[in-house]
C-alpha cells in the first residue's frame, strides 16, 4: 500500500464554435455529451490499467471563451459535499438539471476509481447574508472541479480561485481549501490551472492542510521559455516536494498541451511536439504515496531572508565579467539582464539589483555559429496584467545568433553543457527545471537548498540540447 495507479488524461476538447452565442440546455448537453464519450473511453482503458484514480482537465467537457449569459446552458447546481452525502449515480432524482453530474458519478462508479473532472457551477447567492458580494444577477457562476469517489459519490467541491480573464466566472467570496481522502493513498488537493501560481490556495494546501498530493486540472496556454506546462509543472512538484496529477487540454490554436504525472522522485508526461493529427493522450503510472510530513516541509518561512549571502556571493564572485558586459532583453514580458555564454566554458554571474545569477558551465556539444546562449537574472513584480512577485534565474537558448533574440520563444535546440546554476533567493518557494529539446523535462542530477535561500542545480551528460535551465522563484510576500 506505498504505491498506487494515477491516470491524467489529455483531451483533444470538441469545441462549442460559436460559444458566446447562448444555447438552450438541450444544445448544450448534446454538445457536452461528445465530450463525456470520450471521457468514458479513457475511463474505462484507465480502470483496465488498474487506475485508482483519474483527472480530466479543466473546461474539457464544456469549453471556454462564454461570456457570463452565453454559458448558462451549460451550468448544473452542485451540491455542497460538506454538507450533504450525495451519490448522483444511484440517486439521480434528488436533483434536477444534473445530467453531467450523473454521467461522471456513473463513470466512476462503473470503473471503480476516484474520478476529478472540472465544470460550471451555478450557485444562488444567499442575497439577504450576502448582498455585498452576490453579482447583480443574484448568482454566483464558478469554474469548478467535482471529484466522485470510486462508488460515485460525490466526495469534494472546488471553486477556482485564480482566474485568467474569464469573464464567464465569478471568484469565490472566500478562499477554499480543498481536499479529499483515499483509502489507497490518503489526502489529496484541488487547485485548478493558474491557481498553480499561487500562494492561495496552492501553498496553503500544503502547509495548512499537510497535502502533499495535487489533482491538478488545467488548460495551460505553454508560454515558452519560462511557463510551458510540462516545465512549470514539474518544477512545481520537485519545488514543493509533491506529487502533481497534473491534467491539461489540447488545443492546437491556443497551445494548449503537456500533462504529467510528476512525484518527487519520477516524471511521466507527455508534450505535443509536431503538428500531427490532434489526439487525446492517456497517461496511467505508478506512483508513490507520499505521506504526511512536517507542515514546513516546503519551508516555514514566509518573510524574507537575510541578505548576508548575497554579500559573500558577491564577493566570491569578484572575478566574474563586469556589469558592463551585460544587457537587457525582455522574456516573459520582464525586463531581464543577461550575459552570454560565448566562452567553451566559464563562471558568469548577472545580477538584477542585489538579486545575482551564478552559472558554471562546460559546453558538450556546442556550435558557436548556429547557436546562442545567455544567462539571465530578473527580481520583481511580474510586468503581466496580473501582477505577481518573482525572482528568476534561466539559461537559454536565445532565438537567433544576435544578443537581442535572448528571451524569445524557442523550441529546438541542439547544444549540451554541464552546468551549476545557483543563486541566493529571498523566498523559500524556488521550482527548478530543466527543458530540452523537443519538449522533455529532466530532472537535475543535484538540487541543493541550504538555509539563507541558496538554491543549486547541477546537471550534467544532458542527452539532449539545452532550451531552458531555470530556477523559478515566487515571492508570495511581495504579491
Ligand atoms: C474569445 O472570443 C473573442 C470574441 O469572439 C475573440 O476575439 C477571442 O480571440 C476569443 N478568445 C479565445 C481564447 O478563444
Ligand atoms: C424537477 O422538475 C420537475 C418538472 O419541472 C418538478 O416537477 C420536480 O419537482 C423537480 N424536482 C426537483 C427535485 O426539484
Ligand atoms: C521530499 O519528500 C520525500 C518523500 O516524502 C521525503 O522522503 C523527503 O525527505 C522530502 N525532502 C525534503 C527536502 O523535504
Ligand atoms: C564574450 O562577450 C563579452 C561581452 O559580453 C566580451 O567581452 C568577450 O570578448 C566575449 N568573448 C568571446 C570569446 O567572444
Ligand atoms: C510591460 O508591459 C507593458 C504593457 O504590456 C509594455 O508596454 C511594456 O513594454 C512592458 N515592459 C517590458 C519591460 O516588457
Ligand atoms: C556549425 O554550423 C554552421 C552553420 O550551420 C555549419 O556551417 C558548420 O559546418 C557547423 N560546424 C560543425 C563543426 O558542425
Ligand atoms: C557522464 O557520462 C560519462 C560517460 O557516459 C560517465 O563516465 C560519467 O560518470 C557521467 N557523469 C555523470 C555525472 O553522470
Amino acid at each position: 500500500a506505498d504505491s498506487y495507479v494515477a491516470a491524467v488524461y489529455e483531451h483533444r476538447v470538441i469545441l462549442n464554435p460559436n460559444p458566446r452565442v447562448p444555447v438552450s440546455r438541450r444544445e448544450a448537453l448534446i454538445h457536452m455529451q461528445k465530450n463525456l464519450d470520450i471521457y468514458e473511453e479513457q475511463a474505462a482503458k484507465a480502470a483496465q490499467q488498474k487506475a485508482k484514480i483519474l483527472v480530466f482537465p479543466e473546461d474539457g467537457i464544456h469549453g471556454f471563451n462564454f461570456t457570463r449569459s452565453s454559458i448558462s446552458g451549460y451550468m448544473e447546481t452542485i451540491p455542497d459535499p460538506q454538507e450533504e452525502s450525495w451519490n448522483p449515480c444511484t440517486e439521480p432524482d434528488k436533483y434536477n438539471n444534473t445530467e453531467v453530474l450523473q454521467r461522471l458519478s456513473c463513470m466512476a462508479r462503473r470503473n471503480n476509481l476516484y474520478l476529478v473532472a472540472n465544470m460550471p457551477d451555478l450557485q444562488p447567492c444567499p442575497l439577504k447574508t450576502a448582498p455585498s458580494t452576490c453579482p447583480t444577477d443574484g448568482h454566483w457562476q464558478f469554474n469548478t472541479n467535482v471529484a466522485f469517489n470510486s462508488d460515485g459519490l460525490l466526495v469534494a467541491r472546488y471553486h477556482k480561485q485564480n482566474l485568467y480573464y474569464e469573464e464567464s466566472f465569478d471568484t469565490p467570496p472566500k478562499l477554499e481549501l480543498i481536499t479529499f481522502d483515499t483509502p489507497f493513498a490518503g489526502k489529496f488537493g484541488l487547485i485548478i490551472c493558474f491557481d498553480i501560481l499561487f500562494h492561495d490556495p496552492t501553498v496553503a494546501l500544503l502547509l495548512f492542510q499537510g497535502v502533499r498530493q495535487l489533482v491538478f486540472s488545467t488548460a495551460w496556454m505553454n508560454a515558452l521559455p519560462l511557463l510551458d506546462s510540462i516545465q512549470f509543472h514539474r518544477a512545481f512538484s520537485l519545488g514543493a516536494n509533491v506529487t502533481v496529477l497534473s491534467s491539461n487540454l489540447r488545443n492546437e490554436k491556443h497551445r494548449m498541451t503537456g500533462s504529467g504525472i510528476y512525484t518527487p522522485f519520477s516524471a511521466t508526461f507527455y508534450h505535443a511536439v509536431n503538428r500531427g493529427p490532434e489526439e487525446g493522450r492517456l497517461l496511467v503510472t505508478k506512483v508513490p504515496v507520499l505521506g504526511p510530513v512536517g507542515v514546513n516541509n516546503v519551508g516555514d518561512s514566509m518573510s524574507p531572508v537575510a541578505t548576508e549571502s548575497d554579500h559573500c556571493h558577491r564577493g566570491r564572485c569578484a572575478d566574474s565579467p563586469s556589469p558592463g558586459s551585460s544587457f537587457t532583453g525582455t522574456m516573459a514580458h520582464d525586463l531581464y539582464n543577461f550575459v552570454l555564454l560565448n566562452e567553451t566554458q566559464g563562471n558568469l554571474r548577472v545580477c538584477d539589483s542585489t538579486f545575482c545569477c551564478h552559472l558554471q558551465y562546460k559546453w558538450t556539444a556546442h556550435n558557436k555559429s548556429k547557436e546562442l546562449y545567455a544567462l539571465g537574472a530578473f527580481a520583481g513584480m511580474h510586468n503581466g496584467s496580473i501582477r505577481y512577485a518573482v525572482q528568476v534565474c534561466a539559461v537559454v537558448r536565445c532565438a537567433g545568433l544576435e544578443a537581442s533574440s535572448c528571451g524569445q520563444h524557442v523550441l529546438e535546440a541542439e547544444s549540451k553543457m554541464d552546468f551549476l546554476l545557483e543563486a541566493t533567493f529571498q523566498t523559500d518557494y524556488v521550482y527548478p527545471s530543466v527543458l530540452m529539446n523537443c519538449m522533455e523535462v529532466k530532472q537535475p542530477d543535484k538540487l541543493e537548498k541550504t538555509t539563507g535561500g541558496r538554491v543549486a542545480m547541477k546537471y550534467s551528460n544532458l542527452t539532449g540540447g539545452l532550451i531552458t535551465a531555470c530556477l523559478y522563484g515566487r515571492m508570495y510576500q511581495l504579491d
